[in-house]
């Protein structure tokens, strides 16, 4: 059972990646992607998700230095955006986000989206940078179970990680099964549904119960299912907050309510029929 911040589930590859994390979709590039990411790291948190659609891997890159915090102590996610999928470009696109980011590898790096009819090549630009060193780990995104079948046809490397759309209105329940048997670890995106689950009135009686906030039971619904998670959020409070769930359980229980939530509701796009 994880028991801190700073707990890991190990990848295939042998790599050890924090099981929460701090996600900067959305927050703008300078001062408040510097504080909110500065204030994670002051929180205890190692791992940050960013993208280079998200135009703030600069700010994520200053933060990083003005932590004080070594860089093997920390864990940085990017991903290569929809237009420049393809192998040549990803090379380039995985350079300017080392550029940008200020930083010699990403510990993560990720298809962003499954591309239709790129994202074979994209995988296998991914696994160049993985056997050169400039990432530690390789995965991707919203990836269904068909994209996976198909990617694994021609892949040389097994993803290590697929980030997916997950909370408890969308629990995913075949696509983590297949990653499971498949040695790939599912994390969780939009954990708190952008934000959109936070009155839920099922989630509001389990979390009283337990003197926690919403926010906090669906965090501890991810980890106790061994769900990498990565909620976001630009105001300290809440980034301490978000973190402070180690110090309860949810019984199973409460565990069966939870699960009993999922109605296959998005609040992005489904990777089927995505239009950017
Ligand atoms: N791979 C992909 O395609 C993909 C897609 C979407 C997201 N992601 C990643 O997943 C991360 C998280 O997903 P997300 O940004 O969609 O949303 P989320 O983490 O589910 O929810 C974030 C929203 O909830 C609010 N919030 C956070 N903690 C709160 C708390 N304790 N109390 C009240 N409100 C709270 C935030 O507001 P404030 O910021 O104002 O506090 C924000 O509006 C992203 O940042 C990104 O790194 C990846």
């Amino acid at each position: 059972m994880i028991k801190s911040l700073q707990d890991t589930i190990t990848l295939h590859n042998g790599v050890e990646m924090p099981m929460f994390g701090l996600g900067v979709w959305q927050v703008e590039d300078g001062n408040e992607v510097i504080h909110a990411v500065k204030s994670a790291i002051q929180a205890g948190y190692k791992s940050i998700d960013t993208a280079a659609i998200y135009r703030n891997e600069v700010g994520v890159g200053a933060a990083i230095r003005e932590s004080g915090i070594a860089r093997e102590d920390l864990f940085i996610t990017t991903k290569v955006w929809n237009a420049h999928q393809g192998y040549e470009t990803t090379l380039d696109a995985l350079d300017k986000s080392l550029q940008k980011l200020d930083l010699d590898y990403v510990d993560l790096y990720l298809i962003h989206w499954p591309v239709a009819d790129k994202y074979n090549d994209t995988w296998r630009a991914l696994e160049k940078i993985y056997r050169d060193g400039k990432a530690r780990a390789i995965g991707v995104c919203n990836f269904h179970v068909h994209h996976l079948e198909n990617l694994l046809e021609e892949a040389e490397i097994v993803p290590m990680v697929n980030q997916i759309e997950l909370h408890p209105l969308l629990s995913q329940l075949e696509i983590r099964e297949y990653c499971e048997a498949k040695g790939i670890k599912v994390e969780a995106y939009s954990p708190l549904g952008s934000g959109k689950l936070l009155k839920h009135p099922t989630l509001q009686t389990i979390a009283s119960k337990h003197n926690k906030t919403i926010a906090q039971i669906i965090l501890r619904w991810d980890l106790q299912q061994s769900i990498i998670t990565i909620p976001k959020s630009i105001h300290e409070q809440r980034i301490i907050e978000n973190a402070d769930i180690f110090d309860f359980e949810l019984s199973a229980e409460d565990m069966r309510i939870i699960n009993a939530l999922n109605a296959n509701e998005r609040f992005g796009a489904n990777p089927d029929n995505f239009n950017f």
